[in-house]
């Protein structure tokens, strides 16, 4: 027999030796990708050998994966053979059933929940003739006799007392924020505490409805930011709101409005009211921090780009619109400068960098890229303006990762192209992931050059428009029928390469400011949803992460959703965030020494040809 355990999160099964790892996935509860039916066709099963005796790649294996994917021990799940009495592999996230992909982007390290809202059971005596106390007051005593110092009561709390008080025989259930009364319940109601977590993001929003007392999530909702048509990125939706008179404004309502209807869904799906809401922690870039609380926002959209606050806030949830119960508190973290939000703090916290020995990476993948470098002496947190190309946006036939988006490419030995669609479905464009995959194959096959101009006359080359472009796939319109191609054109290499250039010239300037090179990175933490469709492979064929081991880079997914979840429960992680903020530096890349020859030589798709560009730009 075989144990076969599968990370991260260690499903592990006993199998017949010889058992191959897609069926021993399938064994411990994880559904791996299989659109060819498990014939080795579709290339969709990698998986990464950590450990243990497996079987020799088949023929399938060969042809449906790279040079570099076979080097660094990628197999199809399959097509191999787990032999000896253990084996070890790991998933990674594209792997995965969309179904369970999407549970990953919201996986976390676990955490103790110490949460901000506490319920105590009280008796209070009950009034009679001679003791006219108010209700209050009796409350109030009852409470000190336990210990309890009560403060300011909230006004939901006290229009509730007198009822309350008197429906249970002076048995009542105090809801406490600190010293203050949130909220009352009958003594039998044992329903959960909720609270709600926010991830705004420039182009999504992730909501998180979450029991307080066991930091587990009751319910998840994902929608687009409805602020998207104002602006795709962060520089345009800024000038957007400050180009006309209450245009922030409307940003700030429709963004507020979008909330509060996912919090209703999420609260029907759950079966109690927003009212029944005690707490909200909410994260977000500056830009969507100020916007959604009608912060002035002049001094973040130029130089030098400050914040109004750069500290953490409770503030009362209704009087930023919220439909949670009106007294409940909103937790926002603090925003760590102009821009790196307090989502990237969330992320930090979330992947435990913080912890990290030796020097570690930790790169928030989107339109814009937060990085934070960890090493002995502490962490360093830069952005970089990736710009819309990750999202799809941008690219002549860029879409978002939804079903029909071409997300994998290769081109075989033979030049013969082969791609796969999300959902399996006939391809209507090229999402940025897709976009990334299809550039590294090109760079593997010798159809682009370092510099990034396509070779005339390789596989799938043609000119469209006076342009050179790679043919991926026949393009079917809605109804179904095809039209044209999914083409990547000679200008969206371009795109591509400024958006990865930028991600990967702020990854060279922090090392360089700490006096290392990529040789010395010893981990590198992938987060951020879109970092959870990404194939590392690719990402080093096309020199945007510096070469790795693969199991050296981690995919967490959505770890600033999962920061403010754990912020939502946990006084001692706000803690922990507030020492992070005060303690993290922020590297401006605008001003760095040569910013514009690192930017220039990180556009090269060669690791060679780059590297030995930088080795003339760093600092002695
Ligand atoms: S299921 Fe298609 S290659 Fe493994």
């Amino acid at each position: 027999m075989t144990r076969v355990v599968f990370q991260p999160g260690g499903h592990s099964v006993e199998a017949e030796e010889g058992v191959t790892l897609m069926q021993a996935a399938r064994e411990a509860g994880l559904a791996l990708e299989n659109q060819c039916g498990g014939l080795g066709t579709c290339g969709k099963c990698k998986v990464l050998v950590l450990r243990g005796r497996v079987g020799p790649p088949g023929p399938a294996e060969m042809e449906a994966l790279s040079r570099l994917e076979l080097e660094q021990g990628l197999r199809l799940a399959c097509q191999t053979r787990a032999l000896g009495n253990r084996v070890e592999a790991l998933v990674p996230p594209r792997s995965l059933v969309m179904e369970q992909r999407y549970q990953l982007e919201g996986a976390s390290t676990a955490f103790r929940p110490q949460p901000p809202v506490t319920r105590r059971m009280v008796k209070v005596d009950l009034p009679a003739l001679g003791d006219a106390r108010s209700d209050l007051e009796r409350l109030r005593q009852a409470l000190t006799a336990q210990g309890v110092r009560l403060g300011e009561p909230g006004l939901d709390a006290l229009r509730k007392l007198p009822e309350t008080l008197r429906g249970d025989r002076g048995e009542i259930q105090a809801l406490l924020r600190g010293s203050r009364l949130l909220d009352l319940r009958p003594p039998a109601d044992r329903r959960p505490l909720y609270g709600l977590a926010v991830d705004l993001g420039t182009s999504k929003i992730a909501l998180i409805l979450t029991d307080l007392e066991s930091g587990a999530a009751a319910e998840t909702a994902g929608l687009m930011n409805p602020q998207l048509p104002f602006g795709e990125d962060v520089v345009s939706r800024l000038d957007y709101a400050l180009r006309g008179k209450g245009q922030a404004r409307r940003l700030r309502e429709i963004v507020v409005e979008a909330v509060n209807r996912a919090t209703r869904d999420l609260c029907g799906r759950a079966g109690i009211r927003p009212r029944d809401i005690l707490e909200v922690s909410l994260v977000g870039n500056t830009a969507m921090h100020h916007i959604f609380l009608g912060l002035p926002l002049r001094q973040l959209a130029f130089s030098p780009y400050v914040p109004a606050v750069s500290e953490a806030l409770d503030i009362r949830a209704a009087d930023l619109g919220l439909e949670t119960l009106p007294g409940a508190i909103a937790h926002l973290p603090a925003p760590l400068a102009g821009y790196v939000g307090s989502d990237h703090l969330a992320a930090v916290l979330a992947s435990r960098l913080y912890r990290e020995k030796g020097v570690c990476l930790l790169a928030d993948l989107g339109t814009n890229t937060e990085l934070a470098l960890k090493t002995p002496q502490g962490i360093t947190c830069c952005s970089c303006a990736s710009g819309p190309a990750f999202e799809g946006g941008s690219l002549r036939h860029g879409m978002r990762a939804a079903e029909g988006a071409v997300e994998e490419v290769r081109i075989t030995p033979e030049g013969e192209i082969r791609y796969s669609t999300v959902g399996g479905k006939e391809p209507l464009g090229i999402c940025g992931s897709g976009a990334l995959e299809a550039l590294a194959a090109m760079r593997e096959a010798g159809t682009v050059e370092p510099g990034g101009r396509i070779i005339p006359g390789r596989p799938g080359v043609t000119k469209e428009d006076d342009e050179l472009g790679f043919r991926i796939a026949r393009r079917h319109v809605r109804s179904g029928k095809p039209r044209g191609w999914v083409t990547l054109s000679q200008r969206d290499v371009r795109e591509l390469q400024k958006a990865k250039g930028a991600v990967r010239a702020g990854i060279e300037m922090l090392l360089d400011h700490a006096g290392l090179t990529a040789a010395d990175l010893d981990k590198v933490i992938l987060a951020g949803a879109f970092g959870n469709y990404l194939d590392p492979a690719s990402l080093m064929e096309i020199a945007m992460l510096p070469p790795l081991p693969l199991r050296r880079i981690v995919q967490v997914g959505n770890a600033a959703g999962v920061g403010a979840r754990e912020m939502l429960c946990s006084m001692r992680a706000r803690r922990r965030a507030q020492r992070l903020a005060a303690e993290m530096r922020y590297l401006e890349l605008a001003t760095y020494p040569r910013a514009e020859l690192f930017f220039a030589s990180c556009m090269l798709l060669s690791e060679e040809a780059l590297q030995s560009f930088l080795r003339k730009w760093r600092r002695p």
